[in-house]
């Protein structure tokens, strides 16, 4: 059977992570108005084993597309079959038709029930986990997937799991489970992760210009990108891959770019969260990735101590 992918053949997407916390439908909607991603993940959607309603009432709107002609991709991260497969089909009421699992979250926290990474440490548990999203995608069933558990060549004894269970593409970010965010990716690993499939690999990690973007593409041969970190500090890296903005900005160019990014999502983020103070919570998480700008950190740093909105609207609109 031949499932349809979310992007066209003929492109090379690049793509925007899910990132829990951060890419939530008000982010999504300016990324997407603004700088135009090929394709969207939502952020994790987590399966509530045994539970009547599976998705809750801020997952339905999470999982309902917002453009038609940027496809939105749900993410599910489980380990429970029957939840698996009762949230692949909550997702599918809302409208998704691609669905992807999440096998790389590292953190207990998220994982307490061993899902995300922890799947990786029971590949034959994987078979009936991934078949039982893949039933329910109506078009693309992905998955998100570390190098390994503890081991960065697991991934290529995975493959044939991968292909006995439909899976459409893989996104691979080249990082072991344990590993977390430490080191750097390793995209030796993803060059021959796309010589040893036939399936499309998305590279993700430690893309953070446009530069790297294009010279890990050149290097890995990956059918497309996915940006996280990087383009939550700067969304403009879509459009530099592009070049349709600058490979990196200038001073005048970060300061706008800034400016129009914060007070966008500003306004986005009062129709969603609840209170200032939610708000501001929420945009602080954006700009903590920012911390490390290269012409304004210290004024960003600035920025994440306020505790009043109205004061961080003084400094943004300061930047020149
Ligand atoms: C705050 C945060 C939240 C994340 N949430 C998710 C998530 O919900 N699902 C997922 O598959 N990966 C998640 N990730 C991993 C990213 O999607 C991505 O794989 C990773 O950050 C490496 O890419 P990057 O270097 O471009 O950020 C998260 C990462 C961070 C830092």
């Amino acid at each position: 059977m031949k499932h349809l992918l979310p992007w066209s053949p003929d492109l090379t997407p690049l793509m925007l992570a899910p990132m829990q916390g951060l890419t939530n439908r008000a982010l999504r909607d300016l990324f997407v108005k603004w700088v135009r991603p090929d394709v969207v993940f939502t952020e994790f959607i987590r399966v509530r084993p045994g539970s009547k309603k599976p998705f809750s009432a801020v997952d339905r709107l999470e999982a309902a597309s917002q453009d038609e002609q940027v496809p939105l991709v749900v993410q599910l991260i489980g380990r429970d079959v029957a939840g698996l497969s009762a949230s692949a089909r909550a997702a599918r009421e809302e409208g998704a038709v691609h669905l992807n699992i999440n096998l790389g979250c590292p953190y207990g926290r998220m994982s307490r029930e061993s899902a995300g990474g922890a799947l990786l440490k029971d590949p034959t548990g994987l078979v009936e986990r991934l078949l039982a999203v893949r039933e329910q995608a109506e078009a693309s069933f992905s998955v998100k997937v570390r190098s390994g558990y503890d081991h960065p060549e697991q991934i290529f004894s995975l493959l044939p799991v991968f292909d006995q269970c439909g899976v459409d593409f893989l996104i691979i970010h080249p990082r072991t489970v344990t590993q977390k965010f430490g080191g750097w990716a390793d995209h030796a690993i993803s060059k021959r992760l796309v010589e040893a499939t036939s399936l499309p690999v998305i590279v993700n990690g430690d893309l953070n210009t446009a530069e790297t973007g294009q010279a890990v593409l050149a290097q890995t041969g990956g059918a497309g990108l996915m940006f996280g970190r990087g383009a939550i500090a700067d969304p403009l890296l879509f459009q530099r891959m592009r070049g349709l903005a600058p490979a990196e900005p200038d001073q005048r160019g970060r300061a706008e770019e800034l400016q129009f990014y914060l007070v966008e999502l500003l306004e986005r983020y009062r129709l969603i969260f609840q209170g200032e103070r939610q708000v501001l919570d929420k945009l602080k998480t954006v700009m903590t990735m920012m911390r490390g700008d290269q012409f304004f950190s210290r004024e960003i740093k600035k920025m994440l101590r306020v505790d009043q909105i109205e004061t961080l609207q003084t400094i943004l609109l300061g930047l020149h």
